[in-house]
């Protein structure tokens, strides 16, 4: 990977009208910016016109999400056919939202991302230990399995890349320390060496520290990378680790 990537989820914010005026701000405010790779994740109904607005810029557009069937009767999912078809560059698959809201498992998680890849998208696959687990301390033994499945079904791929996003740190506020964070995405690496992002109340403040660990390849953004002024700045930052 050449730089450090930073990716922004928005989830289920932004429809498309208010997704192609950020598209075209964050264009103009991140122009001519070096070192990082930028990334955006909007809903679906909003992939395309994004797509328009970021045609011709180094801002990669990602879905959210992706299903491992090539068609079929699966209401409600999308192939990784059909995201490419749009001009879509790769997909979220395994975020814990899905994993605790939606049944998402280990193994859909590794079947999402292996077909995803297999259609030539790019994967950011999701692993995170809830805090109950890190209580417990189990957070290595939590994302080794997590990883280990998807390492089992896609291996090496260098269209894939980890995100480790503990559980109790999304959208609470709460950041794994530089040193928590390294601490398990070393032991991702150890299972499956690509590069990793780390997500979970990732700020402009707290980039540096973070992507500045040697495991950590850069960030999963979610709530900061609603506003143009916070995301664009969390690049900046990126762009400054050396
Ligand atoms: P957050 O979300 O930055 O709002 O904590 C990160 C994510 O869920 O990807």
């Amino acid at each position: 990977m050449p730089g450090v990537l930073i990716a922004g989820n928005w989830k289920m914010f932004k429809g498309p009208g208010e997704a192609v005026t950020f598209a075209a701000a964050l264009r103009d405010r991140v122009a001519g910016l070096d070192g990082v790779d930028i990334a955006v994740c909007p809903p679906y109904p909003a992939l395309a016109p994004v797509l328009r607005t970021l045609d011709g810029t180094s801002i990669a557009v990602y879905a959210q999400n992706v299903h491992w069937e090539a068609e079929g009767a699966y209401t409600g999912e999308v192939a990784a056919s059909m995201l490419h078809e749009l001009g879509v560059a790769g997909a979220i698959v395994g975020h814990s939202e899905r994993r605790q809201l939606f049944g998402e498992t280990d193994e859909t998680t590794a079947a999402r991302a292996a077909a995803a890849l297999a259609e030539g998208l790019r994967v950011i696959a999701c692993v995170g230990e809830t805090a109950e687990e890190r209580d417990a301390g189990q957070t290595e033994e939590v994302v080794r399995r997590q990883t280990g499945a998807i390492a089992d079904v896609v291996g090496l791929h260098e269209g894939l890349v980890l995100a480790y996003e503990p559980v109790w740190a999304i959208g609470t506020g709460k950041t794994a320390t530089p040193a928590m964070a390294q601490d398990a995405h070393a032991a991702i690496r150890s299972v499956l060496d690509v590069p990793i992002l780390y997500g979970g109340s990732v700020k402009p403040d707290n980039t540096e520290e973070l992507c500045g660990q040697p495991d950590v390849d850069g960030a999963l953004v979610g709530g900061a990378s609603l506003v143009v002024d916070s995301f664009a700045a969390i690049c900046e930052a990126a762009a400054r680790i050396p």
